[in-house]
């Protein structure tokens, strides 16, 4: 039985009974439109804690732009009853007036790792992320947070903040969850039409391409070149960033070396797709 609450004091009454019996909480932030890469994070919550929550809560103040806030999917009737069947003990699901009541005035910003790629094309979207996630923790007190290795950049950003302001969770990256085709999971891939969703694994395709290159010792910006071609050849419309980079800190490599990661973020017509991979 899935129980869905709504406030901050409800949420609190329920997880201090299960911590006072000795129970570890996991959470698994998420906004929603929910997908198997999001009930993968369920699932391993369930494996790693006594009682699972999942929150949905479309941020208004990680979403850049207005366009793409309005057009973000939302069906909760059919997320609760995903999460019904995955065992998911709450579904927290708070409005916007319960998460930043009149006179909210406070920011997490994290710098460094939140910089380049996402939040140097999507000005302010780290701060809100920061910012909920900070909150999310403190309203639900979990002992564990799960967080999708889809978003690489985030969950560095969330292990960040995490270690700065000593927040007492421990914070677990999962796999990425794909199509059969390669497309990685994302609720943003309801907004592809037909001909966009045959291209879109391309991304992937040319990012694997690169990745062996590399590997195979090829020169890294000879391996970028060739995969930023091939993904604008295949149809999409324009490539933010295709990058090789340290896993952790993020800082661009010119060779192999440190444990790295290949980042991109592209539009294909007016859905913008991210993907990474490790090299
Ligand atoms: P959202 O995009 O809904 O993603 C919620 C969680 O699911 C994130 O940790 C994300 O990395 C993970 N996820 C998404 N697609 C995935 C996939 N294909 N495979 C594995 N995990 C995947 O990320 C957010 O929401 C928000 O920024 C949030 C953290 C909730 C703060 O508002």
């Amino acid at each position: 039985m899935t129980e869905v609450i709504r406030s901050a004091a409800a949420l609190r009454e329920k997880v201090t009974t299960w911590k006072r019996s000795g129970m570890l909480v996991g959470v698994v932030p998420t906004m929603g439109a929910l997908h198997d890469g999001h009930l993968s994070l369920a699932r391993a919550a369930r494996g790693q804690s006594d009682r699972v929550i999942v929150t949905i809560f479309v941020n208004p103040m990680q979403f850049n732009n207005p366009e793409d806030l309005k057009k973000y999917p939302r069906d909760e009737a059919r997320d609760l009853a995903l999460l019904k069947a995955d065992g998911v003990d709450v579904l927290f699901a708070p409005g916007p007036e319960e998460v930043y009541p009149r006179g909210f005035a406070s920011t997490v910003s994290v710098t460094g790792v939140s910089a380049p790629m996402e939040g140097a094309f999507r000005p302010g979207h780290f701060d809100g992320v920061a910012t909920v996630v900070t909150k999310l923790f403190g309203m639900t007190q979990a002992g564990r947070a799960f967080f999708g290795e889809k978003d690489w950049q985030q969950l560095q950003v969330v292990r960040r903040l995490v270690t700065d302001l000593n927040i007492p969770i421990r914070v677990i990256g999962c796999p990425t969850i794909r199509e059969e085709d390669g497309l990685a999971m994302s609720s943003r891939n309801v907004r592809l039409t037909e001909q966009e969703r045959s291209v879109a694994p391309a991304l992937h395709r040319a990012m694997q391409a690169a990745a062996e290159a590399i590997r195979a010792g090829a020169p890294v910006a000879a391996a970028l070149a060739e995969a930023r071609d091939a993904v604008l050849r295949a149809g999409f419309a324009e490539i933010e960033y295709l990058d090789f980079r340290d896993a952790e800190t993020l800082e661009p490599l010119d060779r192999p070396g440190p444990p790295a990661r290949l980042l991109a973020a592209a539009m294909l017509g007016a859905v913008r797709l991210i993907d990474n991979i490790a090299v």
